[in-house]
């Protein structure tokens, strides 16, 4: 407790109070016709989901009618949530959900997936109970629902919110036909830890991006209206910190400062929350000594008082149950009490809630009022979802809102932009080895995940169209000129089998490796300690590198891989992630250079596991290696004293935003429309959205081939309160060059954009120093100068 307060007492009394409830990373999406047609993501309001969402306030009277009704046992029925579809297992509470589904002790219920079961269970709520309160049921539709989109962390490198827009409303459309009416994501953990399984879950290292993605999943699962049928609730989690999880290991402890805290994990939440998201899921971490999900601080103060969130808090997984083995709750009333009373509404799986409120309530530990208050929020989502009034759902129709050739057609294109060409040499004629040029040439398909058809993530099996990597590349150059060697197993292998792809390789006029990680190596409790090509990949890349023919090396993984062998030796390195279910054609037709690949890294890629946590937008030390050479180790004083390692370079093997293409684009100077703000001024018009600086830079595609680039704005403030960052991501957009073309590319700038989390926890400009890069990566470019004067 003591240490709760400690992390709380800075903020009380704080004049900043309204600050701190309107600002975080917000974004908006600003055409510029007259520079690109591209959407301009800068700092600024943020764009709702739905008009009709969860704060509408038409639903408050509708809350309060049935609130008044109920017993104080309907009540704590409807803060009790269970998952039907796997009932044995920790933590996974009751199993006769029918029984309890008559006697109003359930709330809402996931893992449901089939429609009959789904109308099954509302009937008994609807029709044989006494207030007839609809059930809720959810799932994780993390990519998709059926048809399978690219991962998060996929999704992410297109670095275009309106691809997640779009694949999140075929996930709602598709889930909602099915009687899902609430989805447990965005996950909008920021991660710097590739360590970290759930690194594939989220939109990677960077609050700006990440919060633009945050918004963007929230507009698309909600769409227009949140009590559309098609429609289906988000929940950004896992609130918070979860992604800092100590040593990357999954459910770790997180200490996180405020100011990290307040620049860095919050944003993406706060950014989904004024989207309209409808629900939070508190997370598993202890946070600075507290556990999330028995955090006032966090889910009173932040998110209720400060943000005015006005949806469900559910747990996650048994999280009040884990209170106990946390250490804050000796037995279950406990856990129970300082759960609700920290603000989780919804007690997922644990069955605490069910066992111990009511006494809780008896005893007067947890009051009536406070149990009404997450009632509220619980009956607050079923009726902003039309729940009360659309219980049910058309069986008959559920099939056919699957698998539409235009959501296909979109998980292609997601897929295509998803892909980072990380390398693209070029060979002893000069000429890059990829694209493929569209001959008879044979190819040998080689590796285990070559023939893996779906590249799914743990999500619950599609049944529609897959395309294999193998099958896509056999239609579009004929089954007689593909030949497939498996090579070794994802975990294992054999020489026999390593050989044999050896000798095919020596077979093939080229050879495509299809190496990585199999979908549950990463995603929840896919923490790694090696981050390297797992069992025998290493030994047969190398081997089949060996045969001498040209080699391709596609990536799967959820996360980056430390493959520095690769790197160096292999021509030409794609990291696919896990591309969902059009990854196949989407690759092959990558491969053949009908689309230029376009995708960016949202995370930093790790030259050795040693580096991790890895992150671009750190803060410099007092002894930054400047011009020592990190390539080797230091043979003097002054090459040792510096922040580094002795036997690894500190930079990142590709850097956050990095990612290559078919063509070459230059960049001019980046030109700034003043060199001097006014902190006061920026302060005064703080949340305003008022123009105060545009940055334009002139940018090129210098190749021959018509490509998309992304453009990234960073900017670093020195002299600040706080330390900030070597460089912060402030705007990006995507603009598309015909070969030699050159395009101005301009950002407008807000006053947001300068503030930042100052000593004394207030939102806000500080005189300072001020770069602005326009870059194609967090590493590259030179900045215009400016400052910030008082
Ligand atoms: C995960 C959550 C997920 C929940 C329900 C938990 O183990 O951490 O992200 O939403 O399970 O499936």
């Amino acid at each position: 407790m003591a240490l709760l307060l400690s992390f709380i007492t800075p903020f009380r009394g704080s004049a900043n109070r309204s600050a701190l409830k309107s600002v975080g990373m917000q974004f908006i999406a600003v055409l510029v016709l007259n520079i690109a047609a591209c959407a301009q993501y800068t700092a600024g309001p943020i764009q709702p989901a739905a008009s009709s969402g969860i704060n509408d306030p038409s639903l408050n009277p509708r809350v309060e009618s049935i609130l008044k009704q109920m017993t104080l046992e309907e009540k704590i029925g409807q803060l009790v949530q269970y998952s039907a579809g796997q009932p044995t297992g920790p933590g996974t509470g009751r199993t006769d959900y029918e029984d309890m589904i008559a006697h109003e002790q359930i709330g809402s219920l996931f893992n449901v997936v089939d429609p009959h079961q789904i109308n099954a269970y509302q009937h008994i709520a609807m029709e044989k109970t006494r207030l007839h309160i609809p059930i809720v049921f959810g799932l994780d539709v993390i990519h998709g629902f059926k048809t399978e989109f690219p991962i998060p962390l996929g999704l992410a490198s297109t670095w275009d919110p309106t691809i997640v827009e779009k694949a999140s409303r075929v996930a709602a459309m598709e889930a909602s036909a099915d009687g899902i009416r609430w989805t447990f994501s965005p996950m909008v953990d920021i991660a710097r830890d590739a360590r970290w399984g759930r690194m594939a879950e989220g939109a990677g290292e960077d609050p700006f991006l990440g919060s633009a993605m945050a918004a963007a999943y929230v507009r698309g699962y909600q769409g227009t209206r949140l009590n559309a049928p098609d429609s289906i609730a988000a929940c950004a989690k896992h609130f918070v910190g979860y992604g800092a999880a100590e040593g990357g290991r999954d459910y770790n402890t997180t200490e996180i400062s405020e100011h990290t805290l307040q620049q860095f994990y919050l944003p993406p939440f706060h950014a989904a929350v004024d989207a309209g998201a409808a629900s939070v899921m508190s997370a598993f971490n202890n946070l600075n000594g507290t556990p999330s999900s028995a955090n006032p601080f966090t889910l009173k103060q932040v998110l209720r008082n400060e943000w005015s969130f006005r949806g469900v808090v559910v747990s996650d997984w048994n999280a009040v149950g884990e209170l106990i083995p946390q250490g804050i709750a000796p037995d279950e009333a406990t856990a129970a009490r300082k759960a609700i009373l920290a603000g989780v509404d919804l007690d997922m799986v644990s069955s605490f809630y069910h066992d111990q409120l009511e006494k809780l309530v008896t005893s007067g530990q947890v009051t009536q009022a406070q149990i009404d208050e997450a009632v509220r929020h619980v009956l607050r989502l079923k009726f902003a979802l039309g729940l009360f009034e659309h219980p049910f759902v058309d069986e008959a129709a559920a099939p056919k809102a699957l698998y539409h050739p235009e959501s296909l057609e979109l998980a292609q294109a997601a897929a295509e932009r998803s892909f980072v060409l990380l390398k693209n040499a070029s060979g002893t004629d000069g000429k890059a080895l990829l694209p493929l040029a569209n001959t008879n040439q044979n190819i040998a398909v080689i590796g285990p995940l070559g023939e893996d058809s779906s590249y799914p993530n743990g999500a619950p099996p599609g049944i529609g169209p897959r395309t294999s990597l193998t099958s896509a590349l056999a239609e579009r150059i004929g089954e007689t000129h593909v030949t497939r060697f498996k090579g070794c197993g994802i975990l294992d292998g054999t020489e026999d089998d390593i050989a044999a792809a050896v000798a095919g390789a020596q077979q093939a006029d080229l050879v495509i490796m299809a190496l990585g990680e199999s979908p549950d190596m990463s995603g929840e409790a896919g923490s790694r300690a090696h981050l390297g090509l797992p069992g025998r990949q290493e030994e047969l890349l190398e081997a089949v590198t060996g045969a001498g023919k040209p080699v391709v090396l596609i990536l799967f993984s959820g996360r980056p891989l430390t493959v520095p062998w690769a790197f160096e030796h292999v021509p030409a390195v794609i990291a696919a992630w896990l591309p969902g279910i059009e990854g196949g054609s989407a690759l092959v037709r990558t491969l053949f250079g009908d689309v230029n690949p376009t995708g960016k890294l949202v995370v930093s890629w790790a030259r050795s596991v040693g580096q991790e946590p890895l992150y671009y937008n750190a803060l410099n030390t007092g002894r930054p290696p400047g011009d020592v050479d990190l390539t080797r180790p230091p043979a003097d004083i002054v090459a040792r004293y510096v922040s580094r390692y002795i036997d690894e370079q500190n930079s990142p093997q590709f850097p956050f935003g990095y990612g290559a293409s078919y063509t070459t684009y230059s960049y001019g100077p980046a030109q700034i429309s003043t060199r001097s703000l006014s902190a006061a001024e920026l302060n005064r018009k703080l949340h305003s959205n008022a123009p105060v600086m545009t940055a334009e830079a002139d940018i090129t595609n210098t190749g021959a081939r018509a490509g998309k680039e992304i453009v990234e704005l960073y900017i670093r403030l020195q002299g600040t309160s706080v330390a900030e960052p070597v460089r912060m991501l402030k705007g990006f957009q995507t603009i598309a060059l015909g070969p030699r073309e050159t395009r101005r590319v301009k950002f407008v700038l807000t006053p947001e954009t300068f503030a930042i989390w100052n000593a004394n926890n207030q939102f806000a400009a500080e005189p300072a120093k001020l770069s602005v890069w326009i870059s194609p990566d967090s590493a590259h470019g030179s900045p215009a100068e400016a400052e910030i004067v008082p």
